[in-house]
């Protein structure tokens, strides 16, 4: 996996964030099976619950040029350690998983730390519409 080459897309996007509000930008780049990536950053709104993260951005933005497989995403915030993604996320990111794939996903900040985990470490046994 070439981590580097994801976190460098999702450090990009975290420049575009819009957090007037919480003062707390985040990035994230998800990387789909045809090797393409999407990025998206926090979109925040003077009404907070219309406010979107970044991580969403990301896979919807994909999810709208057609494309329903992610093969990996990376997360970019300045909290050490980094921080997780959130469980909206966490659940949006879980659509296009089928029960038998993971997700592998970078957790990283602006000082250079790194985590790797993966859905299934993040969002256990989770919800699924057919068994
Ligand atoms: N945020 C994300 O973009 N992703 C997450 O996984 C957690 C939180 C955003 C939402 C809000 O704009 C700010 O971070 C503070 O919660």
């Amino acid at each position: 996996m070439d981590w580097d080459r994801l976190l460098a897309a999702a450090t990009a996007a975290r420049a575009n964030a819009y957090a007037p509000y919480s003062h707390f930008p985040v990035g994230a780049a998800i990387l789909m099976e045809d090797g393409s990536i999407w990025t998206g950053a926090n979109v925040e709104n003077c009404i907070p619950a219309l406010g979107t993260c970044a991580e969403r951005n990301a896979l919807t933005t994909a999810a709208s040029a057609g494309l329903r497989k992610p093969r990996a995403v990376a997360v970019i915030t300045d909290t050490s350690p980094p921080s997780s993604p959130c469980g909206l996320c966490r659940q949006i990111l879980s659509e296009f998983i089928d029960p038998d794939d993971d997700l592998p996903i970078l957790m990283a900040n602006t000082r250079g730390e790194r985590e790797e985990t993966t859905l299934g470490q993040l969002l256990p046994h989770r919800f699924k519409l057919r068994a």
